[in-house]
């Protein structure tokens, strides 16, 4: 795997793959990389002939008060990682490549990045959506991997690659969890031990929810029930919520629904989400 810093390097690498007529895949991350993120180099593995993985830690979807200066840097191991699963290439740039000075475009994407996370973290997903959008110029993928544990986070882009009419095709990938069914994160790595041990609670509390949802149950008491479960397994609940799995807007009959949720243990805050099958049996 070829490792590159810089702008010039990254595009020689690129055009090279254009050159043999390969197709590109992207997988943007942040690093601190676990099976998640190997899952989505496998996907991206499937889906194209070259893999560009890009580790930066982007300091504009991050608010003041959160965790940018303590987010876990860990370069080395994440590269052995990436090479083990076979990506070709390992952009890493530096923080004057992506926000060069006088620096002075945001991408807002209207509605989708406004509820749920949108209102807990109101300059999260313009943050996201504006170094996705850099990552995809410098770039130039065919296709482009997110794992659907940041469900809005792939909502967001997806609406940003149809309005602004980017030729890549952004995929999502399943949720990669633990034995216990907790969705891996690199931020589980705050947790203490005994609140990893209760932390279980918030896919239980939304499996107990689609499950009473999809079997016809009033949705209404199915959230005020995990809301519920969710404090008394000690976390200080932001949401847990249904809503229309693309626009992120009120459910609608007829449309695909999502089950989503946001919880802090300790100082960790948490999300999950999962599909609402309105197709199973009581
Ligand atoms: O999901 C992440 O790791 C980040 O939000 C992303 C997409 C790499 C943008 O910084």
């Amino acid at each position: 795997m070829q490792t590159v810093r810089s702008l010039e390097a990254l595009r020689e690498a690129v055009s090279a793959f254009r050159k043999a007529g390969e197709r590109v895949a992207l997988v943007p991350t942040m690093g601190a990389l676990h099976d998640g993120h190997m899952a989505l180099v496998d996907a991206a593995r499937r889906a194209a002939d070259r893999v560009v993985v890009s580790i930066f830690v982007n300091p504009t979807q991050f608010a003041p008060s959160e965790d940018f200066s303590r987010y876990p840097r860990k370069e080395l191991q994440d590269s052995r990682m990436l090479a083990g699963a076979g990506a070709d290439l390992l952009w890493l740039p530096p923080v004057e490549a992506m926000y060069p000075a006088g620096f002075a475009t945001t991408i807002a994407v209207g509605g989708v990045s406004d509820v749920l996370d949108g209102t807990s973290r109101p300059t999260h997903f313009a943050g996201v959506a504006t170094v996705v959008l850099k990552l995809f110029n410098q770039v130039r993928p065919d296709v482009a991997l997110f794992g659907e544990k940041d469900w809005q986070q792939l909502a967001v882009i997806r609406r940003m690659a149809i309005d602004l009419d980017l030729a890549i095709d952004v995929l999502g990938v399943p949720t990669q969890r633990g034995d216990d069914g907790l969705a891996l994160s690199s931020r589980n790595a705050y947790l203490l031990p005994e609140e990893r041990t209760r932390a279980v609670a918030l896919p239980r509390a939304l499996g107990v929810a689609e499950r009473a949802i999809a079997r016809g149950g009033d949705a209404d008491s199915a959230l005020a029930q995990a809301r519920d479960s969710l404090a008394a397994a000690g976390f200080e609940v932001d949401y847990v919520a249904l809503a229309d799995a693309e626009t992120l807007g009120a459910p609608e009959p007829g449309r695909p629904l999502r089950l989503l949720a946001a919880a802090r243990i300790g100082g960790t805050r948490l999300i999950d989400n999962i599909p609402v099958n309105l197709n199973e049996d009581g």
